[in-house]
């Protein structure tokens, strides 16, 4: 709290908190972070718990409705969810307008926003059940439009859900079936990837979930809100950062080199940075890092992947890192992203889709956070202040006198 009666026109005391780095937006009742102590529960749940015996879609709705599902809820939702998967066909040709060489998440700010314009009979924010419309419509959408991302600017044609298959199979399939060739889901490469997805479900009050809550607090759409989530996303420092590591790892290219970047790293001078390392809260192992490392070891091998020259790189980073005096008096632990890019390159993602997976995963994050703000009673329009640090009044100058 500072004294703000010595700056130009201002009156009165109010908190100033770049980064928000200790002032809380909201209340919430949706996930639980311990960043001293590397925990993560979603609705009271550790998140290695869901991970492990649950599935995303059972994620989803323990984030929405706040309780874990019966077998017939589950079914029911599994089935809802499938129903919607479908986009408006209109939307494959509202694609057509990109370059074929755009980043796959400017296609995807771009077609979630536009679901606005597709499914605007949901965008009736003050009934209940329109919301639960929009966020399932949300949920079931993002797949079909993150792998159209992907077909489009790979240049094949679109490949149409198939609502037979689970959630995560039908995500792969959409992306990786071609119509001149058969194509099988791989069960283990469907489940890690549907692991990946629990892991990113929500976090609670990150740079992307604020966005959305704020553009939320207007009264914006869901659609234009979660649009706004998926910009903020795209940034290095949050959901961008799993291609920079990977982009890293590459250029890194051997664990000779590796020393010349942790020197980079700690120089003052360099703004260089690990990518994959640090965390705004977390001054403890990422757990989700750790379940990463463990499905990353299961795809590698259910791949035959022997000997990955990138891995490699990875484990020696960790280690190295993980012993330095400058990363361990900083708390930078590897996060997330750091093993979330090997995974899905072995899964034959490439690295700009990476961020899009994310997006598809928070999406649900995004939707609870926003249904729980609307159906907040004290819930007020975001409004920030600021410190004016700038030029006291003055009078206009005619340009010709300047
Ligand atoms: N490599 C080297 N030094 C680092 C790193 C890093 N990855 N991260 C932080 N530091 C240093 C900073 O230089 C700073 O040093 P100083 O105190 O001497 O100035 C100190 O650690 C604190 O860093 P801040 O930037 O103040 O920490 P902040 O909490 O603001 O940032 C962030 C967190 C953005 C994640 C940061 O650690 C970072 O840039 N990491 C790399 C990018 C990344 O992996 N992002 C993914 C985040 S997880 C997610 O979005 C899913």
């Amino acid at each position: 709290v500072i004294d703000i009666s010595k700056l130009y026109g201002q009156t009165g005391m109010f908190t100033y908190d770049p980064g928000f780095t200790s002032t809380a937006s909201c209340e919430s009742q949706i996930t639980y972070i311990d960043g001293d102590e590397g925990v993560l529960l979603h609705r009271g749940y550790p998140i290695e718990q869901l991970a492990e015996h649950g599935d995303f879609l059972e994620t989803c709705y323990l984030l929405l409705y706040g309780e874990l599902p019966t077998a017939a809820q589950k079914a029911d939702f599994d089935y809802r969810v499938t129903r919607h998967t479908m986009v408006h066909e209109q939307m494959a040709r509202f694609f057509q307008g990109f370059r074929r060489d755009a980043h796959p998440m400017a296609v995807m700010v771009a077609s979630v926003g536009a679901m606005s314009a597709f499914y605007h009979d949901s965008t009736d924010i003050s009934d209940p059940q329109q919301r639960m419309i929009a966020s399932m419509r949300m949920i079931a959408k993002m797949p079909t439009l993150a792998a159209m991302a992907y077909k489009y600017t790979i240049g094949q044609p679109f490949v149409y859900p198939l609502n037979s298959l689970d959630y995560t199979s039908n995500f792969l399939r959409m992306c990786f079936a071609v119509p001149a060739e058969d194509y099988k889901v791989n069960p283990v490469l469907s489940r890690a990837m549907d692991r990946i997805f629990t892991l990113h479900a929500d976090h609670e009050q990150n740079a992307s979930t604020s966005t959305v809550r704020l553009a939320g607090s207007s009264g914006a759409n869901p659609f234009a809100c979660i649009a706004a989530g998926v910009a903020c996303l795209w940034g290095p420092a949050h959901g961008g950062a799993n291609e920079a590591a990977l982009k890293m790892l590459e250029e890194i290219g051997s664990v000779d080199n590796i020393p010349k970047y942790i020197a980079k790293a700690k120089d003052k001078n360099d703004p260089f940075r690990l990518m994959g390392f640090g965390h705004r809260v977390y001054k403890n192992y990422d757990p989700r890092a750790k379940i990463m490392q463990k499905t990353t070891h299961e795809v590698l091998a259910e791949l035959g992947v022997k000997d990955d020259p990138l891995l490699d790189v990875a484990m020696e980073l960790e280690r190295i890192a993980l012993h330095d005096e400058y990363f361990v008096e900083k708390k930078l632990y590897p996060n997330i992203d750091f093993y979330s890019g090997i995974t899905l390159k072995a899964m034959g993602f490439p690295t700009s889709m990476f961020t899009v997976l994310f997006a598809l995963a928070r999406t649900v994050g995004w939707i609870a956070q926003w249904k729980e703000m609307i159906e907040d009673p004290s819930q007020r329009i975001g409004r920030p202040r600021q410190l004016y640090t700038g030029s006291p009044k003055r009078d206009y100058t005619p340009i010709g006198r300047r």
